[in-house]
């Protein structure tokens, strides 16, 4: 083959590379949406478990007139799903691109954006409904994760609540109420939104695995609702990280491997080498563990639990570990060495497991 025939022959497969290329990069981008948008309930009524906010809200719904409203709660409960679906259902796609502004925490939301931004969006007037949708005559403003608003801004808000409110409507989400300055609290209505129960979420996981052609082996959803705790974000989420490095056949471990779980033998070899006092051994592990690449906060949360079930310690050595553990967590989140907290709570475990208690 000459050189130049080698050269084209190049060119060309380039060529074909690139629109594969392409033609992939479409698809890839199809099966990275996220879960958590794809299968984000699009009516209220979808919204699962908060029957009571869920009837609630529909009430209000039903006359037009919403008030200010505070939704708050942990993690992954439907908060930001409720706000967006009311806006959807008022509104619909179109409309709703003018009538609603919403800034995350990701947005910058210092005073001078709420004096700004949020100002110019609040004081204008609206214009004209479309068919089909309620379209009542206001504007909606969500603010999610307000927790994380300075106490200045919140004030700057507060007065723009009192002035706008003809035009505009507030939807406050957080996960703290008590972050949340009483002049805001008190003129929403509040609604809580409660950690969602085992039940629940296999179900919506469920209708989600049967979406994207998985198959859960048994004790896949208990994986998940385990590590999650209530927060379906987590559970979706963990969900798809699982797929896409494992493909469509999920097991409790793997579950587990994604969400950076340490497997449980190795918290119990690491209580056992505790209660039988050998230090060398037990400090040994942990260190082994936090050399696989396991967060100090991580391995002490998980021996925690652990301990706080084990039959093998007496109630007592139980609370002086957890007191210590407790200690140390925050040390951590100040930012102290993580080697050296791991080292010190195992040897007082070890020192307090391998004790025998007076009788
Ligand atoms: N009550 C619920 N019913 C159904 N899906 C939910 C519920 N709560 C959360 N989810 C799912 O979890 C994801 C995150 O929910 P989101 O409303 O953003 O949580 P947050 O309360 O943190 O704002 C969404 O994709 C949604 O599908
Ligand atoms: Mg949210």
């Amino acid at each position: 083959m000459s050189s130049a025939h080698y050269l084209k022959k190049m060119g060309g497969e380039e060529e074909q590379m690139d629109v594969d290329h392409q033609h992939h990069a479409h698809v890839q981008a199809k099966k990275k949406e996220p879960w958590v948008d794809k299968y984000r309930p699009k009516k209220v009524s979808d919204v699962a478990y908060q029957t009571e906010v869920v009837s609630a809200l529909e009430k209000a719904m039903e006359t037009h007139n919403l008030p200010h409203m505070l939704f708050y709660g942990p993690p992954g409960t439907g908060k930001t799903t409720c706000a967006l679906a009311i806006c959807k259902q008022l509104y619909g796609p179109e409309l709703g691109k003018k009538r609603v502004l919403e800034l995350n925490a990701s947005d910058e939301r210092g005073i001078s954006v709420v004096r700004g931004k949020i100002k110019s969006f609040a004081s204008t007037t609206v214009g004209e409904g479309v068919p089909g949708y309620p379209c009542p005559p206001y504007k909606i403003l969500i603010l999610d994760e307000a927790d994380s608003m300075t106490n200045d801004a919140q004030s700057a808000l507060r007065r723009m609540m009192e002035t706008y409110s003809r035009v505009t409507r507030f939807f406050i989400l957080c996960n703290y109420v008590s972050k949340i300055i009483d002049p805001i609290s008190s003129r929403c209505a509040k609604f809580r939104f409660k950690s969602l129960d085992g039940g629940t979420m296999h179900e919506r996981i469920n209708f989600i695995a049967k979406g994207e052609n998985l198959q859960l082996a048994e004790g896949t959803l208990q994986a998940l609702e385990h590590v999650s705790a209530g927060d379906m974000r987590k559970a979706i989420t963990l969900l798809q990280s699982a797929a896409s490095l494992f493909g469509s056949e999920l097991t409790g471990d793997r579950i587990r491997e994604v969400a950076g779980v340490i497997p449980d033998e190795k918290i119990e070899e690491l209580l056992q080498l505790c209660v039988a006092g050998d230090s060398q051994k037990s400090q040994a592990l942990a260190e082994d563990i936090l050399k696989d690449g396991f967060p100090c906060l991580q391995i002490l949360e998980q021996f925690g639990y652990y301990l706080a079930d084990s039959d093998l310690l007496e109630d007592e050595m139980k609370a002086e570990i957890c007191l210590k553990l407790g200690e140390v967590e925050k040390k951590l989140v100040d930012g102290a060495d993580e080697w050296l907290q791991l080292s010190h709570c195992i040897s007082i475990a070890t020192i307090v497991c391998s004790t025998k208690p007076e009788k």
